[in-house]
């Protein structure tokens, strides 16, 4: 039976762009789909100032093939260097629209992160008094932590205090994997939002290491048992506003993710919404995918809901996806979701 449903055009809340040959291959894979995206930091080097933010912008715009229309949501990536007075005039000017916090050595380029908080609380507490928001990247690094573990450790040793003390700091917690993050988001009525990606609605740790390592579905923070998945998909589907769609569209070259040491990312942002027009029937929730990909994001960003809309249709015949797009002189693999997809973007 063919089905179709029209909703506000959806925007990405968490986003990599890359840069070069890289930027100009997979910015139309999102442009396609989404009006806007909150476009993340961590090039070589980091994205770190105004003027940084500024450059990265217009060098996204001179990417976008003519006639497509994307506004890319700056964020700056905070270092212990960062300039409070550099980030209040980025905002003042309308330049960023967050700025992203990742612990020193969490993830992929992350060398230039936090390792001490007390050297960012000038930052935190100007960004609480502007009102801009923070995207945390919520694991702890720490050898001794579980990597499964490492975002429940955030929680209570990171975020809870870095909250405490700086009160009226807007947060999201970028691509929350647990349950534990759910239920901090819940029990936090105020200033705090979470985003969540396409694999972590749909996949866990089995699906990726059973029967053989699946290196296309390693991003961080890592999948998580299967309960944890659940949570996830009960607070996307469930009209929360505090959760929303934040793909986390991360690509690398094939040979990258293909190799001794996996780089960490998944590159959905072909097929995002596909899988999430399935994953939310498959729920019983098609009435509440509008609200996670294209109203609550706004929302919380204090910004317009887009006024156009898009049409995504479910047909018989399962949606064929490119298994690659090229990117200069390396391939990237597209996410491939394990199941046959039904819907599209028409
Ligand atoms: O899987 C990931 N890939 N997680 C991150 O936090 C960074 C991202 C990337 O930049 O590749
Ligand atoms: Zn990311």
């Amino acid at each position: 039976m063919s089905r179709s449903l029209t909703i506000a055009r959806p925007d990405d809340w968490h986003l990599h762009l890359r840069d070069g040959a890289m930027l100009e291959a997979v910015l139309p894979e999102t442009a396609r789909h989404f009006a806007r995206a909150i476009v993340m930091p961590n090039l070589v080097p980091p994205v770190v100032s105004g003027a940084d933010a500024a450059a990265y912008r217009d060098r996204i715009l001179a990417a976008l093939p003519e006639g497509m229309a994307f506004e890319p949501l700056m964020t700056l990536y905070l270092t212990e260097d960062t300039d409070p007075e550099d980030v209040a005039a980025a905002h003042a000017s309308g330049l960023i629209k967050a700025v992203k916090l990742y612990p020193a050595g969490a993830t992929t380029n992350s060398a230039s992160g936090v390792s001490d908080f007390n050297n960012v609380r000038a930052t935190l507490e100007k960004m609480a008094e502007i009102g801009l928001p923070l995207c945390v990247h919520g694991e702890v690094t720490d050898r001794e932590i579980d990597i499964f573990d490492r975002e429940a450790v955030f929680i209570d040793r990171v975020l809870d205090p870095i909250r405490r003390a700086t009160p009226g700091l807007r947060v999201v917690m970028e691509h929350i994997t647990t349950r534990n993050g759910a239920d901090y988001v819940m029990a936090n009525e105020t200033d705090l939002g979470a985003t969540i990606t396409v694999q972590h609605l749909i996949l866990d740790r089995n699906d990726m290491l059973v029967g053989g390592m699946r290196p296309h579905y390693y991003c961080l923070p890592i999948l998580k048992r299967g309960e944890h998945r659940a949570a996830l998909l009960a607070a996307a589907t469930s009209g929360d506003t505090r959760f929303f769609l934040g793909t986390d569209s991360a690509p690398h070259p094939t040979h990258a993710k293909e190799s001794e040491c996996c780089s960490a990312g998944c590159f959905t942002a072909p097929n995002a919404l596909s899988i999430l027009a399935q994953t939310f029937e498959e729920a019983g929730a098609l009435d509440k995918l509008q609200g996670f990909t294209s109203l609550h994001g706004p929302a919380f960003y204090r910004m317009p809901v887009n006024s156009d809309t898009i049409t995504l249709r479910k047909s018989e015949t399962a949606t064929r996806f490119p298994a690659k797009i090229d990117a200069g002189d390396h391939t990237v693999t597209v996410f491939d979701p394990g199941f046959p997809v039904f819907w599209d973007v028409t």
